[in-house]
């Protein structure tokens, strides 16, 4: 069976999907704090948190777990400069414990969720995995101390991980029936959607005097099924290597905010309506990744890795549900 933490998320329950679709017994466990119960389309549901040892206990004595793919984490920059407490008790705290309990269980393969934010303001563009690590956000921060905290775990332990470092995940389900849904909503293609259907005005688009083509922020954009595809091929990695990695994952290919913008309103069929704001606080105004090293070490190829097939399937999530999970 596999455990996946934090499987009502956006994220998290598009791998749910997938490891159905493709045979797998899941075990799901959320606090539903962010994720949605309607989302998680099937297998073995525990309500409850990584930061609670006797539910982490119970729900390893209950199931037979071969494998953990751990989503469950707060993962809100901005929130995170303000409340560095509850990001290292989550992130960092919470998967100590997830940790403990699949070494006291004899489970020793774990695919994490790790972040860009690790690298902070790039380098070098595109970003390898072995460049510098220096996140200018808490949440970033939490991400990096638990890379190193597994190194160890592997060492003293045997824990074999994969740590998949994740640049602009979007996208939905090609059928459209699990989606984004989150509150509050900070990502931009969401935002540019829900614009499309009139649930906000405009989007503010956060500063247009950046170095680059157009003066707005280039964002590396990776469709979230070939994400989840490249979870099963980092859990398959494992059962075959047994050997800890890490892999950015992304598209290899920028887009700035004001080609989002103009590719959503091609594929929504209308204007959106936007304005230029002030920059946001911390972001850099370029990311993009080399996913060279997972194509090649997991043999990862992605299918839906056109901006037009990424906001197509986003907007057939929200154009079909406009209120997220809420209706
Ligand atoms: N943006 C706007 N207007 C909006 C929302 C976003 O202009 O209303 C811009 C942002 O400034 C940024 C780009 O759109 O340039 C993408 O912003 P998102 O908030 O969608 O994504 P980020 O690149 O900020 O965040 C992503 C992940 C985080 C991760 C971060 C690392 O979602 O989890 O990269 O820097 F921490």
């Amino acid at each position: 069976m596999i455990l996946v933490t934090g499987g009502a998320g956006y994220i998290g329950s598009h791998m749910v999907w997938l490891l159905i679709e493709k045979g797998y017994d899941v075990v799901v466990i959320d606090n539903l704090e962010k994720g949605h119960k309607k989302a998680v389309l099937g297998g073995k549901f525990y309500n409850g948190d990584l930061k609670d040892k006797e539910f982490l206990e119970k729900v390893f004595a209950e199931n037979d777990i071969s494998a953990v793919i751990h989503f469950a984490a707060s993962s809100l920059v901005g929130e995170s400069v303000q409340n560095p407490i509850k990001y290292y008790y989550n992130n960092v705290y919470g998967t100590l414990n997830l940790v403990d309990t699949m070494i006291k269980h004899n489970v020793k393969k774990l695919v994490f969720s790790s972040t860009a934010a690790v690298y902070g303001e790039p380098e070098n563009i595109p970003i390898l995995e072995e460049d510098k690590t220096q996140p200018t956000n808490p949440y970033g921060e939490t991400k990096l101390a638990i890379e190193k905290m597994l190194k160890w775990m592997d060492i003293a332990y045997g824990l074999k991980f994969v740590s998949l470092r994740y640049f602009n995940v979007a996208g939905s389900h090609p059928d459209g029936i699990i989606g984004e849904d989150h509150n509050p909503e900070t990502h931009l293609i969401p935002i540019v959607l829900q614009t499309a259907l009139g649930i906000r005005e405009k989007v503010i688009v956060y500063g247009n005097d950046y170095n680059t083509k157009d003066g707005t922020c280039i964002r590396d954009y990776i469709h979230v099924v070939d994400l989840c595809d490249a979870h099963l091929k980092a859990m398959e990695y494992l059962e075959k290597n047994n050997k800890s990695e890490i892999f950015n994952l992304g598209n290899g290919m920028g887009f700035s905010v004001m080609e989002v913008i103009e590719k959503a309103s091609e594929v929504v069929g209308k204007k959106i309506p936007y304005e230029i704001g002030p920059r946001r606080a911390g972001d850099p105004s370029i990311l993009v990744a080399s996913s060279q090293k997972a194509q090649k070490l997991l043999g990862w190829q992605q299918k839906y890795n056109s901006l037009e097939t990424i906001i197509s399937t986003a907007w057939k999530w929200h154009s079909t549900h406009p209120h997220g999970y809420e209706e």
